[in-house]
């Protein structure tokens, strides 16, 4: 047997680590409840809550089921939702009309959900994905080739004020258009909704992991249309230095809050960005990044609880303040006990 002679060390960092309680206190990064928003779908009519299959546990809800939901997300602790209507087919053109109705599902949503659950801070996206027949963020120019974003921006300018007229506490422009928080900024001063905040998806990337928040909202494609890309508006995943130009453009035209989409795989995106402003960061974690750890859970190859946990860690130690993500209601069950 080898003779073990004790090592003469003056650092062992193990010591912090030995018993719980000693590693409770050296412990740098909490997750908690008030950190989390949760996404939520939304549908009209009457019908029982419709699953989305890419995406255990997450359903449509109609607006009934929706404004139930919104009160258990709130007594768990949940400070805030993020509202996305999933409309009928007929309703969608390619100039996305329906999102300036002044009756569309949304608007609708965040009525009923601020009537009955006023403490909860309701955020709305500005976009035009969820009308567009085509699935675009923004209404396309006349040879069809490339979003028009002028045209675009003078569009969810109205939306944001519509959406902050029915009572959302943040709209939320996801579309990344040139230009625009400055504009909504403008438009909802303008019309007296200074109290109406804007948190900016800033570094938004054109990720693949999207792909079952296409499903749950209806806008992978329209049928018979080629497959879409919004690489020409969405940032390329190859890049570091543009999303910390971005959010300085976002901050500098108004934005309350910045945000970086995808959360998982773009970590020294949020760190860069944290460290790049004081506004304050939310980070998204996709549907693709939700839908993989569900993958493996259900093969048996990870284990759910603690990678949901471990994935939310790590995006909060990259800097994040707040996280949207679609465990944000079983994190609070989890952390009630
Ligand atoms: C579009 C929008 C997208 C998401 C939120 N708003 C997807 C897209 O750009 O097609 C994705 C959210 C998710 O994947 O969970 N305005």
């Amino acid at each position: 047997m080898a003779k073990t002679t004790k090592l003469e060390l003056t650092h062992r960092p193990r010591r912090l680590r030995r018993q719980p309680s000693r590693r409770a206190l050296v412990e740098e990064t909490v997750l908690r409840a008030d950190d989390l928003i949760a996404p939520l779908f939304v549908v009209d009519g009457k019908g029982r809550p419709e699953p989305i299959t890419s995406m255990p546990g997450v359903s449509r809800f109609n607006i009934t089921d929706l404004v139930r939901e919104c009160r258990e997300l709130s007594k768990l602790g949940i400070p805030a939702v993020a509202l996305f209507p999933k409309l009928d087919a007929k309703l969608k053109d390619a100039d996305g009309t329906e999102a300036l109705n002044p009756k569309t599902l949304v608007l609708r949503a965040v009525r009923a959900v601020k009537a009955a659950v006023p403490e909860l801070t309701v955020i709305t996206d500005v976009a035009l994905d969820p009308y567009t027949s085509h699935g675009h963020d923004g209404v396309l120019t006349p040879a069809g080739d490339d979003v028009d974003n002028d045209r675009t921006v003078a569009i969810l300018c109205e939306m944001a004020v519509l959406q902050a007229e029915a009572g959302v506490d943040f709209v939320a422009p996801s579309d990344m258009m040139d230009g625009r928080v400055g504009a909504i900024r403008k438009a909802l001063d303008a019309a007296g909704h200074t109290d109406t905040g804007i948190l900016a998806y800033s570094a938004k990337y054109n990720s693949a992991y999207y792909g079952p928040f296409r499903e749950a909202v209806g806008s992978a494609k329209a049928a018979g249309t080629r497959l879409l890309s919004k690489a020409t508006y969405q940032m390329n995943p190859a890049n570091r230095r543009e999303a910390v130009r971005e959010v300085q453009l976002d901050v500098a035209e108004g934005a309350d809050i910045v945000m970086v989409k995808p959360a998982g795989l773009y970590l020294d995106i949020i760190r860069e960005v944290r460290n790049s402003t004081r506004t304050p960061v939310a980070a998204y974690q996709i549907s693709g990044e939700y839908a993989q750890i569900h993958a493996a859970a259900k093969l048996g190859w990870l284990d759910l609880a603690r990678c949901r946990d471990e994935s939310l860690l790590a995006i909060k130690r990259a800097g994040a303040d707040m996280i949207l993500t679609y465990f944000a209601k079983d994190v609070a069950r989890a952390l009630k006990g």
